[in-house]
C-alpha cells in the first residue's frame, strides 16, 4: 500500500493539515484491515497446523478452558512501526525511531522490528543490549538509556561498541567519563535528561521522588563538562508515559533549543516515549496529533539547536507502549463465580495487571463465553480478584461485566503489548499466559 508524501519547509518535513488528513485516513483504513477482531484470516506461525480462527474456536469451547492467552498479532506491530515512520520526519536523515524494548522484549517482536527498519533500539541494561545484538543490530544505533547505569554495564556496553546514553547527574557524568579512559573510548555521545515536568501523562516520570531528569538549571554545567572532556552533548526527555497531552511536545522543543543554543548546540535530541494507546472503550487517541505538534515544533526552529560542527546528528524518539500495546490482546479464564458479585479470573494484579497494583490503572473487559451463547446486554458491577495468594490481589473498584457471566468464561482484554509480559511477576509460580504469535495480512 502507499501513502501520500509529506511537504518539506525549513529543512525538516513538516505535514501540513491537508496531508494530516489523508494520512489518518490512510491510517485508519490500514489499521482496520489489520485488526485482529475484524479479520481472522490470518498466517498463523507457531501454530502451523491451524488458523487462529480455529485455534480460538478450540479455546473457547474446549474442556481444557481454564489457562490464559496472549494473542501476538505480527501484522499490528508492523502497522504501529509504519505509523510512526511514516508521521516521524519522514525523510530527514537525522531521525531515529528506537524502540524501547522494555515494553515488550519478546524475541518475535523485536525481529519483527528489525526486519521493518526500525532505526534502534533503547535499552536500560547490558541484558536487553546482549539480546538485540544477538539479534545483529549494529551497536551504534543502540542506546543506553536507563535513569541509572551501573559501571560494570556502560563498560560492557561500551566495549561492545554502543556509543551513546543518557545521563541525568553529575556523577552520572564522571562515571562514564571514568569508563571511557579506562576502555580508551572518547567518541562516546553522553545525553542529559531533563524534567520537563509534564501533570498530563498517566504515568508521571518527573515527580516527587526526583528518579527521573536532571535539574533544568543545572543541565548547562553537565553539557559543558562532556564538551570540555571532548565527548559529544545530547539532550533528552521523557514527558511521561501514556502521555495525553500532545501540545507536552511544542512546549518541551522550545525547552530544549534554548538549552541547546545556550551551549552553542548539540549533537542530538531524544524526546523519549510516552505517545499515548487507546486502552479504555472510550479513549481515543492518535499519534498524528503528536507529530503535528512535534514536527511543527522542529520546523519552527530556524538554528542553534545542533552544534556547528560534523558529528553526526540526531533526533530520536523512543517509544514503547505506542509501538507494541495494540500487538497483544489478553483471554483470561473465569475460574469460578462465589456469591452474587465476585470473580476470580486465571491471571493477577501481579501478573497481566500489574499496572493496577502499581499505577491504579483500570481496565475494560471484553466477554466471550465458553459455549457459545449469547451474554445479556445487561451488565452490573462485579469485585474482580486474581489467582494468586496475596490478599491485595484484586481490583479496588468493581468491574461492569454482563449479568450472566458464567465460570469458563473469557474476560478479552485488548492492547495488552506494552508492559504486560515485562511486567508479570511469578507468585505462586503461575505460568504467563500461553503465546499464539500469528500475522495478519495488513
Ligand atoms: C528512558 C525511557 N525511554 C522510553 C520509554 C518508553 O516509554 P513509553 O512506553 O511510554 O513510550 C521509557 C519507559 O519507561 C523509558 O524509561
Amino acid at each position: 500500500m502507499t501513502f501520500s508524501q509529506p511537504v518539506v519547509k525549513g529543512g525538516v518535513k513538516l505535514i501540513s493539515p491537508k496531508t494530516i488528513n489523508v494520512l489518518i485516513k490512510e491510517k485508519l483504513a490500514f489499521h482496520r484491515n489489520s485488526k485482529l477482531s475484524v479479520k481472522f484470516e490470518t498466517v498463523p506461525l507457531k501454530h502451523p497446523a491451524k488458523k487462529l480462527k480455529d485455534v480460538l474456536n478450540d479455546v473457547l469451547r474446549g474442556s481444557n478452558i481454564d489457562e490464559s492467552y496472549a494473542f501476538l498479532n505480527i501484522g499490528q506491530f508492523n502497522a504501529n512501526l509504519l505509523s510512526f515512520q511514516r508521521f516521524f520526519l519522514p525523510s530527514d536523515p537525522r531521525r531515529r525511531i528506537l524502540y524501547a524494548m522494555k515494553a515488550n522484549p519478546e524475541k518475535s517482536v523485536l525481529e519483527t522490528f528489525i526486519k521493518k527498519g526500525i532505526d534502534g533500539f533503547d535499552c536500560a541494561s547490558w541484558q536487553e543490549i546482549e539480546k538485540v545484538l544477538a539479534l545483529g543490530m549494529d551497536a551504534k544505533e543502540i542506546y543506553f538509556n536507563n535513569p541509572i547505569q551501573r559501571r560494570s554495564h556502560l563498560e560492557k556496553a561500551f566495549k561492545a561498541g554502543v556509543s551513546y546514553v543518557t545521563i541525568q547527574s553529575m556523577s552520572g557524568v564522571n562515571r562514564v567519563l571514568d569508563v571511557c579512559k579506562k576502555i580508551d573510548r572518547k567518541d562516546i555521545e553522553i545525553a542529559i535528561r531533563v524534567d520537563i515536568a509534564n501533570p498530563d501523562a498517566e504515568i508521571v516520570m518527573s515527580n516527587e521522588f526526583g528518579k527521573y531528569g536532571c535539574d533544568l538549571t543545572k543541565v548547562g554545567q553537565l553539557l559543558k563538562k562532556i564538551k570540555k572532556a571532548g565527548l559529544k552533548p545530547g539532550l533528552a526527555i521523557h514527558l511521561g508515559s501514556q502521555n495525553l497531552n500532545p501540545s507536552s511536545f511544542k512546549k518541551a522543543i522550545n525547552q530544549l533549543a534554548q538549552l541547546a543554543k545556550s551551549v552553542n548546540g548539540v549533537s542530538s535530541i531524544n524526546l523519549g516515549g510516552g505517545f499515548p494507546v487507546s486502552h479504555r472503550n472510550d479513549d481515543k487517541y492518535f499519534i498524528d496529533d503528536y507529530f503535528g505538534y512535534i514536527n511543527e515544533a522542529l520546523s519552527k526552529i530556524k538554528s542553534g539547536i545542533f552544534s556547528n560542527d560534523n558529528s553526526e546528528k540526531k533526533i530520536i524518539i523512543e517509544p514503547g507502549r505506542g509501538l507494541s500495546a495494540t500487538g497483544v490482546d489478553l483471554l483470561i479464564p473465569v475460574i469460578e463465580i462465589r456469591g452474587e458479585d465476585r470473580i476470580y479470573f486465571a491471571s493477577s494484579t501481579f501478573g497481566s495487571f500489574i499496572d493496577h497494583f502499581a499505577h491504579d490503572w483500570e481496565y475494560c473487559f471484553d466477554v466471550y463465553t465458553h459455549d457459545g451463547r449469547t451474554l445479556s446486554k445487561k451488565l452490573k458491577d462485579y469485585k474482580v480478584f486474581g489467582q494468586t495468594c496475596d490478599p491485595r490481589d484484586g481490583f479496588k473498584n468493581p468491574i461492569k461485566l454482563p449479568v450472566d457471566i458464567k465460570e469458563g468464561d473469557f474476560l478479552w482484554m485488548k492492547n495488552a503489548g506494552a508492559y504486560v509480559s515485562s511486567l508479570h511477576n511469578n507468585l505462586n509460580d503461575f505460568e504467563m499466559p500461553k503465546q499464539i504469535v500469528f500475522n495478519t495480512k495488513g
